[in-house]
This record gives C-alpha cells, structure tokens and sequence, in this order.
C-alpha cells in the first residue's frame, strides 16, 4: 500500500472537484476521444493525487520509459510483440511504488508481467526497480486498468491476475469505488484462460469478506480454497512487504484470495 492515504474525504463523486482541484474528467483520465469508458458518470477507484515524482523516479521514466512504459490505445494488445517473446501473461492492477512487482517478476523471470497504476511516481519507482534489477519481463501501462482491461486485453488472455492491497474505500459512502466489484470481475475472468488465476490480497477485513463474496459470485471462477471464510494461505511469490510487516506486528490480519478460471 501506499504510504499516502488515498481516501480523501473531498471526492470527485461528491463535487465536481478531483483531489488536486481539477475537474475529475480532466484530472482523472488520459482517455482518447471517442473512448466510450471515458464517460464522466463513471466512478473511478482512485483520485489522481498531485504526488511528487522524485529526481530519481523522473530519470527512470526519461530513460527507461521509452523502453518499458507502453502507451494506451483502445485496441487489443500484442503481448508477444510487447515482451518480444511469448510467455505467460499476468496482469496487475494498481502496483502502486512497484515493490511486489519487482520482487515477483525476479522471482518469476519465466512470466511476463503487465502493470497497471494512475500514479506516476509509482511509474517512476518501478522503472527504477526495473533498470536496478535488470529486469526484462516487466511492462507498465500508466492509465486506468480498466479501461486497459476493456479494450487492450482480449478474451481468455491471462494466465493471472494480481490485485494487491486495493484502495479499500473504507467509509460507507465511498465503497462503490472498490475495484473488486461483480462488474469488474466479471470483465476479468473473461480475460483469463481456463486455469488462469485471480490473487487479491487485502488488510481491510470486510474488504476481504467481499472480495470471496463476489469471486464466489462469478460463475466462470472457483475458489483455490476450501478452508473456512474462503481465504488462501499466501501464495510464496507475494512477498510481505515493508507496510504490511509493520501492519501485522500491529496485530492487523492480511488475507489472501486466490481463484482459478473453470
Ligand atoms: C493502496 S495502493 C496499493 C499499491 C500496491 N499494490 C501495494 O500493495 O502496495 C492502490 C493503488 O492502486 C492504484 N489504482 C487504483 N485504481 C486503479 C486503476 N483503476 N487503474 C490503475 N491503478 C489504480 C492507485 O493509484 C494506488 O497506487
């Protein structure tokens, strides 16, 4: 997670305002025109924060940015060409400052990873991961993952998908910006192949619970778990990271959710 806490209390959806003062629309996408997901009714699972991209962050998007940031499009993407090699293909949304992506795509070099985050210091962070391990089997999309999903990704694509730590919108009034709701899943296991995996993970409990609710409620997944509540032991790829060390000596839980596509 992020250290920057992403649940403001002055939201697009309330006001006409994003969180650093723009109009949402503008604020919030770098949609084409004639992008139908770009509609200013829809409600989005984060607010662009004006956060600042480090001297170090910006070296990485000018130098390796070329190299490993690909533009959207709202037309399917090659991954072959992409990667220019064929691999199995995991999609992760929101990587926020890329630690888990990094430290899962060295741990995986046979895989190829596509991430997905808003953020751009986050972009940055994770170029600069990507030139400081030499790593080749990483892209970052720096745009809305769903509009990503929607138009770059093709039918039973994925071989996995990764969504770590989501913002929990916690309060009440704001949790219909949760990214892992029926619609969104829904357009998800159409991405996957058959056998292909979906790993949430998340330290907000009454996130978690509805997060097993809502993949159990998608008739094309299964749940990898038969233990009780539906949660999985964490899978060994994903490392625990700084943030959540300190949230588990704090007593917090952490749970893991990991489906597979029938
Ligand atoms: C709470 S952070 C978690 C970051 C990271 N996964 C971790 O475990 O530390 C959630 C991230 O998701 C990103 N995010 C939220 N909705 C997104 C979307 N629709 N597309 C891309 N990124 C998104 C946010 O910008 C934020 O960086």
């Amino acid at each position: 997670m992020l250290p920057q806490d992403t649940n403001t209390d002055t939201l697009p959806g309330d006001n006409a305002d994003g969180a650093n003062g723009q109009p949402e629309d503008a604020a919030a996408t770098n949609a084409q025109p004639g992008d139908e997901v770009a509609h200013p009714r829809r409600i989005r699972s984060f607010v662009r924060r004006a956060g600042r991209t480090s001297s170090g962050q910006q070296r990485a998007i000018d130098d390796l940015g070329p190299q490993f940031v690909v533009p959207y499009q709202a037309e399917p993407m090659d991954w072959a060409e992409t990667f220019g090699r064929q691999a199995p293909s995991i999609l992760e949304i929101g990587f926020g400052m890329g630690e888990t992506t990094a430290h899962i795509a060295k741990l995986r070099p046979q895989d190829n990873f596509l991430g997905c985050e808003v953020h751009e210091p986050g972009v940055g962070a994770l170029l600069k991961l990507i030139g400081e391990n030499d790593l080749r089997n990483v892209r970052i999309m720096n745009h809305d993952a769903v509009e990503v999903i929607a138009h770059m990704l093709t039918e039973d694509s994925l071989d996995g998908v990764h969504i770590f730590f989501p913002d929990p919108w916690h309060k009440k009034r704001h949790n219909k910006r949760r990214l892992v709701q029926p619609p969104l899943v829904k357009l998800l296991a159409s991405r996957l192949k058959p056998g292909g995996y979906f790993h949430c993970a998340t330290d907000w409990e009454e996130y978690a619970h509805q997060m097993v609710e809502v993949l159990s409620g998608e008739p094309t997944l299964e749940n990898t778990s038969q233990a009780q509540g539906g949660f999985a032991e964490r899978p060994d790829y994903r490392p625990v990271t700084k943030f959540e060390k300190r949230g588990l000596r704090l007593g917090h839980g952490v749970w893991d959710v990991v489906f597979r596509k029938k």
